[in-house]
């Protein structure tokens, strides 16, 4: 199928200094244990990566599951710019699969690979030097005839002896491969070593001018952006990674560390990539989503904390120019605003601003008094929210409960659904009772709990995790909801996760209850 698609193969805005992104998120990615997607889940973020502006999706293994092949297929037919890319090991059957689950790619690749480093010559392949490069050379020209253009990757890349490598490689590039990929499979190198060896190939193999160098690194040391920034200092002009960094053992380089990297420090590297970084925290939100894997909190560029300040010297310094401790705007990778954390290290500076935008003025005496209630709660709470400092600012306590409490609480699922009933018990003596149906339990039982309250609460995030082991073991719900153009959260806790839910859901009808009619309150802390 060749000749290489020219929409695709950019060579001048390459030569310019573009970074072509292949990610490997639903390949590299998803074989990791934990992060397995179904087929709907993988389309929903090939598409997403497709907006996102990767140039290379590499959407699957087609010969390793007839599930994997059918994802690969039904990518290649949803995708419009992007060049799809099937991984295949260098023997006759993968290839095939690969060729037959990209024929409806507008833009096609297949990724060959075969090992080159000698501990998986003589352990893995059982495979001579001669054989390795006849076998490397067979591949790259089979693919050829199926696609639009060959990746080759020598596996374990940096644990082959250079020359050898060259040789592979130049033999690769005159099958017709027009990228060659030197991946660091065990996540063993260093950024020096990297830069070493992508000098040398760049100098050494023949036709190297042709073809783009990429590099595509692990994390078992925590090195993986770092040597795949290196290699980019040293010529490589694809990088292969991520989203989240999730990939085999300790995962790859992350995607979004790479590019806002490159973005942040454009200076340095001289190199730009066709990403559109605004998008960079909603895909990281939905491979977390799709994948039910939370991202870590202090995961660089999209954890929670990522643009979230706490200090008491970090906030007084963010309120007087965010440059202080902020190297990257929030907007541009998708976050809607800095967080200024309230908590035990903040100082009177966040805490004013914040009553601030919550509509509270104190003066000097009331603030001093907010302010030690304050240091008070933040002492027993590790996060402060809108609702406590609310509490606090109209001198109620935020540790109150009520005025409604759960009395009874029966739920029945059936396939595509579920009916929820609720009775409620209020201080003043009321009683409601209310059912509802929904899409599953938890849908069920919000809208009961809306209906008994008379409150419209609008679920916008919705966490519960195990908070203890075994069959016995406690559901933690927290909810934020949105009612009166502003979030709320509540906790529940309970060994049935409904229950816990329910009991996080009332927690926010009765903050709303108790703190209604508030003064213009706003969404959570932000700049
Ligand atoms: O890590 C690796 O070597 C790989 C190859 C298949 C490119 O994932
Ligand atoms: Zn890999």
């Amino acid at each position: 199928m060749n000749p290489i698609n020219p929409a695709n193969h950019d060579e001048a805005s390459v030569a310019a200094g573009r970074v072509r992104i292949f990610d490997t998120t639903l390949r590299d990615g998803e074989q990791a244990p934990g992060f397995s997607m179904d087929r709907r889940a993988k389309l929903r973020m090939a598409q997403a990566l497709e907006a996102l502006g990767v140039d290379i999706l590499e959407a699957g293994f087609p010969q390793a599951s007839p599930d994997d092949f059918a994802a690969v297929a039904e990518i290649s037919r949803s995708l419009k710019t992007t060049t799809v890319c099937g991984l295949a090991r260098c023997q006759s059957g993968d290839i095939d699969a690969a060729g037959r689950a990209l024929e409806a790619a507008r833009h096609s690749r297949i990724h060959v690979f075969l090992s080159t480093s000698p501990l998986h010559r003589e352990h893995k392949l059982g495979m001579s030097k001669a054989q390795v490069l006849d076998t490397a050379v067979a591949g790259v020209q089979r693919a050829l005839s199926l696609c639009h253009e060959v990746e080759f990757s020598a596996e374990d890349a940096l644990r082959t002896e250079p020359e050898f490598l060259v040789e592979v490689f130049s033999a690769a590039v005159a099958a017709g491969a027009t990228t060659l990929n030197a991946p660091d499979t065990v996540g063993y190198t260093t950024p020096s070593e990297i830069i070493e060896l992508f000098e040398y190939l760049r100098r050494h193999v023949k036709g190297a001018e042709k073809v783009i160098f990429s590099s595509h690194c692990h994390d078992d040391l925590g090195m993986a952006v770092a040597n795949s920034l290196a290699a980019v200092s040293a010529g490589a002009r694809q990088v292969e990674c991520t989203i989240n960094g999730i990939g085999e053992r300790a995962g790859n380089a992350a995607l979004e560390e790479i590019v806002m990297a490159l973005k942040v420090r454009a200076p340095h590297f001289g190199v730009d990539t066709r990403i559109d970084t605004r998008k960079l925290f909603p895909t990281s939100r939905l491979l977390s989503q799709l994948t039910t894997q939370p991202v870590q909190r202090n995961k660089a560029i999209v954890g929670d904390n990522a643009f979230a300040h706490e200090a008491g010297i970090h906030q007084h310094g963010m309120l007087k120019h965010r440059g202080t401790y902020e190297i990257m705007r929030p907007q541009d990778v998708g976050i809607a605003e800095t967080r200024l954390v309230l908590g035990k290290h903040s100082g009177r500076a966040a805490l004013r601003q914040r009553l601030q935008v919550l509509g509270h003025t104190p003066d000097e005496a009331a603030m001093d008094a907010i302010f030690a209630r304050f240091k008070t709660l933040a002492d027993k709470k590790r996060e402060i929210h809108d609702e406590d400092l609310e509490a606090i600012a109209l001198g109620q306590d935020p540790d109150a409960t009520g005025p409604w409490r759960l009395i009874q609480l029966n739920t029945a699922t059936h396939l595509g659904g579920a009916a929820a009933s609720v009775k409620l018990a209020h201080d003043d003596g009321r009683e409601a009772a209310e059912a509802a149906i929904g899409d599953g339990p938890v849908d069920a039982v919000l809208r009961a709990i809306e209906r008994a309250t008379g409150n419209d609460l609008e679920l916008t995030d919705f966490n519960v995790r195990a908070v203890s082991e075994g069959g016995d073991a406690q559901g933690h719900a927290l909810l934020t909801a949105r009612h009166a153009k502003r979030d709320w959260r509540g906790h529940g806790l309970s060994t049935d996760i409904v229950e816990a839910t329910a009991l996080a859901a009332l927690a926010i009808v009765n903050r709303i209850e108790r703190q209604t009619p508030a003064a213009t309150p706003v969404a959570i802390a932000h700049l």
